[in-house]
């Protein structure tokens, strides 16, 4: 672990979490990063800080620069605890002149840390600080993630601290983006913003709209989780512009969970009626697919298919676990049907034409149910369910 030179007096001294696998609900396979960015003027400041547990490299990787102690600003991004974990060491090592926050994070400081002698310094958007040579310019961003998240534009070096927003759960010895494998990249990227992002996807388009408008020249994004998109800022915002547009294509997720295999056998015949349609088909088990990555191939898909056979009257819990998860992270625009097996009451369809309805996926097909094992005629059934869900996803791309 070292600091790591991002421009000019300015650089990262965050923490790399290799190991942790889950962040609430999001299977991070990868692990990931707590980015802090210490910038050196005759003002020094200190963007963000890290998960409580990785203190001691926060201040190994400033020490490396400096002594902490010379650090005037504090600037919280975002109260989340993985920035906001070490604030209460930072505070009594540094003694900061000013903590800079927004309003709602001032709130958010004050409820998870009961700190009223805190120097709180709220700002908001096209607030200016001074550290210098350079300007801080901040912008809030309700909502990405939290109601207090905001960006800080380091203006006269084209640099934006985003936050939460652009980033990925990867850790990585590299710290920049013309490091690794782009398309690697923007896979995480997709990953993070399917799973964190998606459910505020119209306050995206109203942030680059307001970034636009305040014509922020961009030079570099530098956010709080994964690498920094120090060679490629346009691709990450070009691609939140898509995903926040729930920008689809002729794709489907068939996402199933099976008793005694009945329903996967359907699945596999809905999934064959899908491809021949040309859609591009993702087959998920729920109990061997992660939520997280079933929602990050939902992202693009213009089609979502839910099977379940039926258990106790209801659907089998790996698919109320996913329905659940979905259903709060909002997709847009996509059409769907459902299908399952039964033994003898077989109401597992009726409640995932229900869910559908309830995440907002347009229903196009009345649905399947199969008593107990598939015969040939079943098959055909759900290849004709495949291929009905198949056309309607081509008609509504094709409106678009
Ligand atoms: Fe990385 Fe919303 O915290």
């Amino acid at each position: 672990m070292t600091a790591v030179a991002v421009k000019d007096d300015i650089y990262w001294v965050g923490a790399v979490d290799w190991n942790v696998r889950d962040f609430h609900g999001y299977s991070t396979d990868r692990g990931t990063t707590y980015n802090a960015y210490l910038v050196k003027d005759q003002k020094v400041a200190l963007f963000d800080t890290v998960k409580h547990n990785f203190k001691s490299e926060l201040i190994h990787n400033i020490h490396q620069i400096l002594d902490p102690t010379s650090i005037d600003y504090l600037i919280v991004n975002h109260v989340e605890m993985d920035h906001s974990g070490s604030l209460p060491e930072m505070v009594e090592l540094v003694k900061p002149e000013k903590i800079f926050c927004s309003a709602n994070g001032k709130r958010a400081l004050l409820s998870h840390f009961h700190r009223e002698d805190w120097p709180l310094e709220v700002v908001k958007t096209g607030d200016e600080i001074s550290l210098g040579s350079r300007t801080v310019q901040f912008i809030e961003t309700k909502m990405l993630h939290w109601p207090d998240s905001m960006f800080s534009y380091l203006k006269e070096d084209r640099l934006l601290i985003s936050s939460d927003a652009f980033g990925q759960h990867l850790a990585t010895s590299e710290r920049f983006d013309d490091q690794l494998a782009l398309d690697e990249l923007m896979g995480h990227a997709a990953k993070y913003y399917a799973n964190i992002l998606l459910v505020f996807s119209p306050l995206v388009q109203k942030l680059l709209a307001e970034v636009t408008a305040m014509g922020l020249d961009l030079e570099m994004i530098a956010p709080d989780h994964g690498p920094i998109w120090r060679t490629h800022p346009d691709r990450i915002i070009a691609a939140y512009d898509r995903w926040s547009r729930q920008e689809a294509r002729a794709k489907a997720v068939v996402v199933y969970d099976t008793m005694w295999h009945s329903t996967e056998k359907m699945a596999n015949a809905v999934s064959t009626g899908l491809a021949r349609e040309g859609m591009d088909v993702r087959l998920m088990s729920a109990r061997l697919c992660h939520r997280s990555d079933i929602l990050t191939e939902i992202l693009d898909a213009k089609a979502v298919i839910l099977g379940s056979a039926t258990l106790n009257n209801n659907i089998m819990p790996r698919m109320a676990d996913i329905i659940t998860y979905t259903k709060g992270l909002r997709p847009k625009g996509k059409v769907g049907a459902a299908f399952g097996s039964y033994g003898w009451s077989g109401e597992a369809v009726k409640h995932l034409n229900a869910a559908l309805a309830d995440i907002g996926i347009e229903q196009v097909h009345d649905g399947v149910r199969i008593k107990n094992v598939p015969d040939h005629g079943a098959y055909q059934q759900c290849i004709d369910l495949g291929m009905a869900v198949g056309r309607a996803a081509r008609e509504a791309l094709a409106k678009a």
